[in-house]
């Protein structure tokens, strides 16, 4: 680690606090000159520190700015082994991550981004994703031996993380609209797209790469009109640290179920925080919709639905809409 990215871990783990330019000198061994440089160029970066003459520099408790220490700061053990890049702007950083994962890089490796200028969504659809108030996150995934039965799993594991990370910080229930939207209040908060290679030869998973989008924010200026009557943020407010505090939640969620998945409940998990149990809903078909009623989701997260005419059918993926 550069001294910059040392005087941002000091800063990021004493938010709020002055700091003398000769303590963090002191602590990180180098020189005053060289503590000076860092704090201009984090500042040059963005990040609001203030110098104040015989208190030192300090960094805003409310700032939201993302950061890989400010991520890090959060992170449970679990995580250990994670690669995080951090970026500012991307075109998507699961177009980023599947280049990269074509290319060798490990399970593990996590691409963020402060905003998309190309997010992608599922069915070919874009997802909005303005600079500052999302969280926009890819991991590549490469678990053993998974059929692509096995790899739905993946989602439903984010979906529950996803859910649990924002009912954690923002103290609001957050559900699931099978198969892997998040909503909150009503409003969808958060999309997860999946997106995987598979080995020809023994059908096996090759990696995945997990995109999921988080509104934490209002958008400057709103939602566009496409998405407006849908889309929510998490918070109503800018948070004091929202997305570094929402990346760590949802990482060490992930991890969890992903590393031990026979510990963790997270199927039951899945099934429970689903909004569209026992609900009328409109199952999209490649000839328009069919109305259904939802039986149940199994243990393998698929939806159990009976449609108008008795007959049932058991769904692994597609897309559904909710009756009122
Ligand atoms: C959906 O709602 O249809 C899924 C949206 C998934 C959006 C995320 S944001 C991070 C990652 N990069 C992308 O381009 N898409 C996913």
């Amino acid at each position: 680690m550069g001294t910059r990215d040392r005087v941002l871990e000091l800063f990021e783990k004493e938010r709020g606090v002055f700091l003398s330019g000769e303590q963090i000198a002191e602590s990180l061994s180098v020189s005053r000159a060289a503590v000076w440089k860092s704090v201009k160029g984090l500042q040059a970066a963005g990040y609001p520190i203030e110098a104040v003459r015989n208190r030192g520099y300090c960094l805003s408790e409310k700032t939201d700015i993302l950061s890989f220490q400010g991520i890090r700061k959060y992170l449970d053990p679990i995580c250990e082994g994670l690669k995080l890049q951090i970026l500012p702007c991307v075109d998507s950083t699961n177009t980023l991550a599947r280049e990269k994962a074509a290319a060798g890089a490990p399970d593990g490796w996590v691409i963020i981004a402060n905003g998309q200028t190309g997010g992608r969504g599922r069915r070919g659809r874009s997802f909005y994703s303005p600079p500052d108030t999302g969280l926009y996150m890819s991991l590549i995934l490469r678990p053993d031996q998974y059929s692509p039965g096995q790899a739905v799993k993946l989602t439903a594991m984010a979906a529950v993380a996803a859910c649990e990370a924002i009912e954690t910080l923002s103290g609001q229930k957050a559900m699931i609209k099978w198969v892997n939207d998040i909503y909150l209040g009503g409003r969808k908060v958060c999309g997860i797209l999946t997106e995987a290679s598979f080995g020809l030869e023994d059908g096996f998973l090759e990696y995945a790469v997990l995109g999921i989008g988080i509104n934490v924010s209002p958008p400057e200026g709103g939602f566009p009109k496409e998405v407006e009557r849908i889309a929510g943020p998490v918070f109503e407010k800018r948070q004091s640290d929202g997305k570094n505090r929402l990346a760590a939640e949802f990482l060490n969620r992930f991890m969890a179920c992903y590393k031990e998945p026979g510990r963790s409940k997270w199927a039951e998990e899945y099934r429970c925080l689903s909004m569209v149990l026992g609900r009328r809903i409109g199952v999209l078909l490649t000839d328009g919709e069919r109305e259904a009623t939802v039986l149940d989701i199994d243990s393998a997260c698929r939806l159990v639905v009976r449609y108008e005419d008795g007959s049932t059918d058991c769904l692994s993926s597609g897309e559904i809409s909710i009756r009122f």
